[in-house]
């Protein structure tokens, strides 16, 4: 069967997938925006698991990911990916982005999960362009499931209309087929 990939206009927090991406800082210790969304809904379990991976492995750099418990969220659990901090483009941020969404991607298929989301890694208070960044994601995802194909469903949960727009645009060509 052809996995599927969908673009959701909506909350990741609330999907119901096995597992959901984190767009995390280094720390793994919560943030603002997705970040800080995740931790609110999951509650302080998911901010302890952190507390041990952190103790285990020290911080996760950017292009990395690890994975967690869930806590109260409906996803069976959290990859935390860490990706570039925009720098006008020439400091490998395209390289690193792409090997966070690849990491997250072989850590859900290691641990036998059929069912992802992703937010806008890095395209908001890392400052990331929409468009460059949403074509690394559809790249990398679609490259991925077509070599190796483990997972049934990957969404991108945009969390606004824009975001939604572009995606939707770049996997336009794809449907159908
Ligand atoms: N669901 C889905 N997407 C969301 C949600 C949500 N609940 N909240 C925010 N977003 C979107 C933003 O609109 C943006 O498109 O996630 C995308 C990524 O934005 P950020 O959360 O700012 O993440 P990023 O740009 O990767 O910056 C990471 O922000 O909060 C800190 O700890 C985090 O320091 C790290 C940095």
């Amino acid at each position: 069967m052809k996995p599927q990939i969908e673009v959701i206009h909506g909350d990741i927090t609330t999907q119901h997938v096995d597992v959901i991406v984190n767009a995390a800082n280094p720390s793994l210790m919560g943030g603002g925006g997705v970040d800080g969304a995740i931790h609110r809904a999951a509650g302080p379990q998911l901010s302890e698991a952190c507390k041990m991976v952190r103790q285990q492995q020290g911080e996760c750099p950017p292009g990395h990911a690890v994975i967690t418990i869930a806590g109260n969220l409906p996803a069976k659990a959290v990859i935390h990916t860490v990706g570039p901090i925009w720098q006008g483009g020439e400091q490998h941020e395209a390289r690193i982005l792409e090997d966070a969404y690849r990491n997250c991607l072989r850590l859900a298929a290691d641990n036998g999960y059929k069912t992802m989301a992703f937010p806008a890694i890095s395209t908001g208070v890392y400052g990331y362009p929409k468009q460059a960044a949403a074509e690394i994601a559809v790249q990398t995802v679609s490259t991925f499931l077509t070599r190796y194909n483990p997972l049934e469903r990957v969404c991108f949960v945009c969390f606004d209309e824009e975001t939604a727009d572009i995606y939707r645009r770049l996997l336009e060509p794809q449907r159908g087929e």
